[in-house]
């Protein structure tokens, strides 16, 4: 009886351990650097972006006027993909979703939590690159996280200016990015 009993115990202190870390966990969205998950579709930024040398604004359109830079509807897709000669395992897949009108599944890598504002056209309007913050997307295969996206991270950019001194200062206001 007290052999069971310690072993229900040993089980419940287990189960504290395991929630406490998976709590850990979960409270570290938008915080995974080096975060890079398998899509649906194997999508490559170093081909498109890179080798053919598609804008990023091209595909992520969003950024210029909007909070979200946005992922591309399949029909940007099949702006090229409905004329090219090539198939793959990956491009057929591509057309069987866009034929039965179903979007595709694509995963978000960055994710900061809901209490945050960011916004994408006021980064472009302060002429602040992409890869300033995304690292050099053009050269990846698979999108992988580059920035810590922490509260440190945003405000030593904001302090120093974007990295030019001549500019005004950015905002340091705990409401500008928390309401
Ligand atoms: C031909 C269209 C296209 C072009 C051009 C393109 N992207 Fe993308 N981008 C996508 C698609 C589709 C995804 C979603 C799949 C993925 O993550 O690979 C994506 C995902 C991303 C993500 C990750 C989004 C997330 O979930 O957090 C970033 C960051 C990104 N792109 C930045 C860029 C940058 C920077 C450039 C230019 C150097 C660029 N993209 C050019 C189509 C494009
Ligand atoms: C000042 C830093 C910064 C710059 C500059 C920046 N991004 Fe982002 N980007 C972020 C952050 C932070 C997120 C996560 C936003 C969230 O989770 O709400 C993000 C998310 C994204 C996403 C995921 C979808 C979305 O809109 O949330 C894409 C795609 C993306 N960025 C592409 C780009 C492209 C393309 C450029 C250049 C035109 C760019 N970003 C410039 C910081 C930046
Ligand atoms: C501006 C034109 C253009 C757009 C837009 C475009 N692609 Fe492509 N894509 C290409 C070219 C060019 C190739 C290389 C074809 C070759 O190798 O002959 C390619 C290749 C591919 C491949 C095959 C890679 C391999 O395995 O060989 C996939 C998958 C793919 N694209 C998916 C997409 C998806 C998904 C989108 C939309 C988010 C997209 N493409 C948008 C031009 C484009
Ligand atoms: C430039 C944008 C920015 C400014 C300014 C800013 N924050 Fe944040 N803050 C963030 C981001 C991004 C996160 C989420 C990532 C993280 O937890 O590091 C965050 C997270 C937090 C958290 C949660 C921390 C945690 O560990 O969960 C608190 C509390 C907070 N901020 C308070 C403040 C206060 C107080 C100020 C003003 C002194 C402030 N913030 C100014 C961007 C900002
Ligand atoms: C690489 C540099 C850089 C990074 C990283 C960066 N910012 Fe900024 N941010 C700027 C610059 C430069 C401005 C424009 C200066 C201005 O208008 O105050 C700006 C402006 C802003 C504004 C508008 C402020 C206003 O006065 O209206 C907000 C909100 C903001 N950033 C939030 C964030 C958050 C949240 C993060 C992190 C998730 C972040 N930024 C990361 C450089 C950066």
């Amino acid at each position: 009886m007290t052999r069971w009993r310690a072993a229900v115990a040993a089980g419940a202190t287990a189960c504290v351990l395991v929630a406490g870390f998976v709590c850990r966990e979960l409270a570290r969205v938008g915080v995974h650097q080096g975060y890079a998950p398998a899509q649906p579709i194997a999508f490559s930024h170093k081909l498109h972006a890179g080798d053919s040398h598609v804008p990023c604004l091209y595909c992520h359109f969003g950024a210029r006027t909007s909070r979200h830079a946005g992922i591309p509807p399949s029909a940007v897709c099949m702006n090229c993909h409905g004329l090219l000669q090539k198939q793959s395992e990956d491009i057929e897949k591509l057309k069987e979703l866009v034929a039965e009108r179903r979007p595709i599944a694509w995963i978000k890598v960055h994710n900061l939590p809901d209490f945050v504002y960011f916004n994408h056209s006021q980064h472009l309007l302060a002429a602040i690159d992409c890869q300033s913050c995304h690292g050099h997307v053009e050269r990846m295969t698979r999108v992988e996280q580059q920035s810590p996206l922490t509260m440190g991270w945003c405000i030593d950019c904001h302090r120093m200016r974007g990295g030019d001194p001549n500019a005004p200062a950015a905002n340091l206001d705990c409401g500008k990015c928390h309401y």
